[in-house]
């Protein structure tokens, strides 16, 4: 065949229109950089540059690290300019005064890597927006907020008072030289920082709050843009106007929520902050989506208002280990509504990464809606999933054999929470069960045990060391005994009179609410939880945590061998998964199984409940290594004769 002249010429000028086109970072910079971010006009311009902001919230610690690459190059290839992510304090700093950044040594080191993820953001070519918080709410354990807070008596998180700032000054003084490291006038990717989130929302509007995590940002080298994001019905309460910029959070009627944001802030750029592609799931609930159809329109919207906007989430990622957050209703903790530790979010990508007909429409309309052409990459070609062959379960130890292995042993005469334990530097326990166990009872027929108040938030007896409290069945039963509906629960413990009997309780932290009533986030017993054995208040404890940290699960040994007939939780239940090198990404498919938490070669890698909507957990390949890999799982009560696999996610609706 020949080819003709024209055809050659053509081809030519294809190839060389997308080799002549600048990459992001080489059109915003490349005359040098003399300003970031600006809104002295009612549009953005970076470097002096009109920039429409195109952005894509994906949480650095929700996505394995060895995956953070492929997602990054999936979220610029769908045309978006701009990566948005929260913080999270209570990774960065688990214990008091204790630091990780990505090297401290804790179960979660590899995913706190701060300056690995900013780094791979601007070699993937993205600009970057950072919430430092210190309260950044998002489906996280207590939005955020290390559990070592609520030791401190007069601490009130998200206000000025005095004992909350001194930490707030320690852990900004550590992490914002980090990040003001990475901003854009320094050569970084990170254009602008919002301070607080959402505090519009908040029931106590403290001014002097906001201003003084300003002057923190401000003495710890941040220079670039300082926004808030808010509701636009919060108005201003939840900003500073003329100190800090605002942007609006919602997931429709943009033209309203932007006309009321025009008013509050007349002759500057428009930006929804947080634009809902999708939304997080609370155990018990229905799996949230939303239709390719009302996100195309919602999202054009917004893109032909013309504004800016970042969607939250574009990669939603995974809530690992204990660290899902939850919703909580005024007062009590009787309308607690936990948050799933899937967090796909229905996002334009999965939560194990795959493309969803939401990324197209992305990709389409950015096409049509962005008038400045940089160097695009094509979307990474996806990694086939494995559907790993079934496991019997090998080994199993029960309570009792959970806790001769416990290396902190607790006395005590009155309740404790986990987080007042003297342990952990004096840190408490933050996240996990807690046993509270009183031996030497005589129990007669029919005895009745009564906690008062409501529990934080499940709960498991056990008398010489049987399961008494029953098996979930259905979501009802969080309005029975066990869960934390019902204001002071009674069981009926035995049928028969007991003598020099042990009485174990063991109570689940389910995850710290991280919006609305979130101030009194103990878990385990607290004063206003006594417990009675008919009417004798039982008050000495010996208090064994569980806080399956990786150190403390790898040593598990002496496993018990198991016969087809596996004993009733709560126990630990082990299985091992051999795989060769090429091993990828998978699911656990955890649906025949009751309720507890699944552990990965020691990394808790998140909960489950038959009750859905999630029926699996997302186990990424590079969380398993070549040869064998211990799977472990904490069951409650029921376990499965089996651990299953699945390529896919699978979402029941209830
Ligand atoms: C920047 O955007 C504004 C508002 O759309 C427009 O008036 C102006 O011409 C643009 N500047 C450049 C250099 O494109
Ligand atoms: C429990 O019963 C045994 C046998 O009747 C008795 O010796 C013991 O004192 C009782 N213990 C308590 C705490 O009442
Ligand atoms: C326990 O509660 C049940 C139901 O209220 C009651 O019938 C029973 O008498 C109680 N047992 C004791 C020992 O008080
Ligand atoms: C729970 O018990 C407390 C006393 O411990 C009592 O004041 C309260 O009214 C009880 N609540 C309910 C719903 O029975
Ligand atoms: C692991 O086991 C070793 C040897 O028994 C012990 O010294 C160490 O403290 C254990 N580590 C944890 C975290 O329990």
């Amino acid at each position: 065949m020949k080819l003709s002249y024209s055809t050659i010429i053509f081809q030519c000028l294809l190839a060389c229109a997308s080799c002549a086109l600048p990459t992001l970072y080489e059109y915003y910079t490349g005359d040098g950089i003399s300003s970031g971010l600006s809104v002295d006009q009612p549009y953005f311009t970076l470097n002096g540059k009109n920039i429409t902001i195109y952005g894509g919230a994906m949480h650095y610690f929700r996505v394995p690290p060895q995956h953070w690459r492929d997602r990054l190059r999936k979220l610029r290839a769908a045309g978006l300019n701009t990566v948005e992510t929260i913080l999270a304090w209570n990774i960065h700093e688990p214990r008091n005064g204790y630091f990780d950044f990505g090297s401290g040594g804790t179960d979660m080191e590899a995913f706190v890597d701060l300056e690995g993820f900013l780094t791979a953001a601007l070699e993937e070519d993205l600009l970057v927006i950072v919430r430092p918080g210190p309260y950044t709410c998002g489906e996280w354990e207590w939005g955020g907020f290390p559990s070592w807070l609520l030791r401190e008596d007069t601490l009130k998180v998200r206000t000025s008072e005095q004992t909350y700032m001194k930490y707030v000054e320690r852990y900004f003084g550590n992490v914002l030289p980090i990040l003001a490291k990475y901003q854009f006038t320094n050569g970084g990717p990170i254009i602008a920082v919002q301070v607080e989130n959402e505090y519009g929302y908040n029931s106590d509007i403290d001014k002097v709050y906001l201003q003084s995590l300003v002057d923190l940002m401000k003495s710890n080298g941040i220079v670039e843009l300082l926004f808030t994001s808010d509701g636009a019905s919060s108005g201003t309460a939840g900003t500073l106007p003329g100190v800090l910029f605002q942007t609006v959070n919602f997931g429709s009627d943009a033209a309203t929520s932007f006309h009321i944001l025009e008013g509050l802030q007349p002759g500057k750029p428009v930006m929804a902050m947080e634009f809902y592609p999708g939304w997080f799931d609370h155990w018990s609930e229905g799996h949230h989506t939303l239709s390719d159809s009302d996100f195309r329109a919602n999202y054009e919207d917004i893109l032909g208002y013309p504004a800016s906007v970042n969607l939250y989430m574009f990669h939603g990622g995974t809530n690992w280990g204990f660290f899902n957050g939850a919703n909580i209703g005024p007062g009590d903790n009787s309308q607690f509504q936990p948050t799933t530790t899937s967090y796909d979010y229905n996002a334009p990508l999965t939560e194990a990464g795959d493309y969803t007909s939401k990324y197209d429409i992305i990709r389409e309309l950015l096409v049509l809606y962005n008038p400045i052409e940089t160097l695009v990459p094509d979307p990474p070609e996806l990694v086939e999933r494995q559907e790993y062959p079934t496991l019997s379960i090998d080994g199993y130890l029960s309570l009792e054999n959970i806790v001769a292995n416990s290396h902190e042993i607790i006395l005590t005469t009155s309740t404790l929470s986990m987080e007042q334990l003297p342990i952990n530097d004096d840190s408490g326990q933050s996240y996990g069960y807690i046993v509270y166990r009183e031996g030497g009872l005589n129990i007669s027929a029919y005895s009745n045990l009564t906690i008062t108040g409501h529990i934080r938030d499940t709960v498991m007896i056990l008398i010489n060391g049987v399961l008494i409290s029953s098996s979930l069945s259905s979501s009802d039963d969080f309005n029975n005994f066990g869960y934390w509906r019902l204001e002071n629960s009674t069981i009926t413990l035995t049928t028969e009179d007991l003598t020099d009997a042990t009485l174990d309780i063991v109570i689940e932290n389910f995850g710290r609410a991280n919006f609305g009533n979130m101030y009194h986030q103990f878990k385990g017993l607290m004063e206003d939880n006594r417990v009675f054995l008919n009417d004798e208040e039982l008050w000495f404890w010996v208090i064994y945590p569980l806080e399956f940290q990786s150190s403390w699960t790898k040593n598990l040994t002496d496993w018990n061998s198991v016969s087809s007939d596996l004993p009733k939780g709560p126990g630990l239940y082990k299985a091992t998964l051999t795989v060769d090198d090429d091993h990828t990404d998978t699911f656990i498919d955890m649906s025949e199984w009751n309720r507890g938490v699944v552990i990965v070669n020691g990394f808790v890698l998140g909960r489950y409940a038959f009750i859905g909507p999630q029926q699996t957990l997302y186990l990424p390949g590079p969380f398993l290594q070549t040869g064998d890999n211990d799977i472990v799982i904490f069951e409650h009560f029921e376990p499965a004769s089996e651990v299953k696999f699945s390529t896919d996610a699978i979402f029941s609706n209830p």
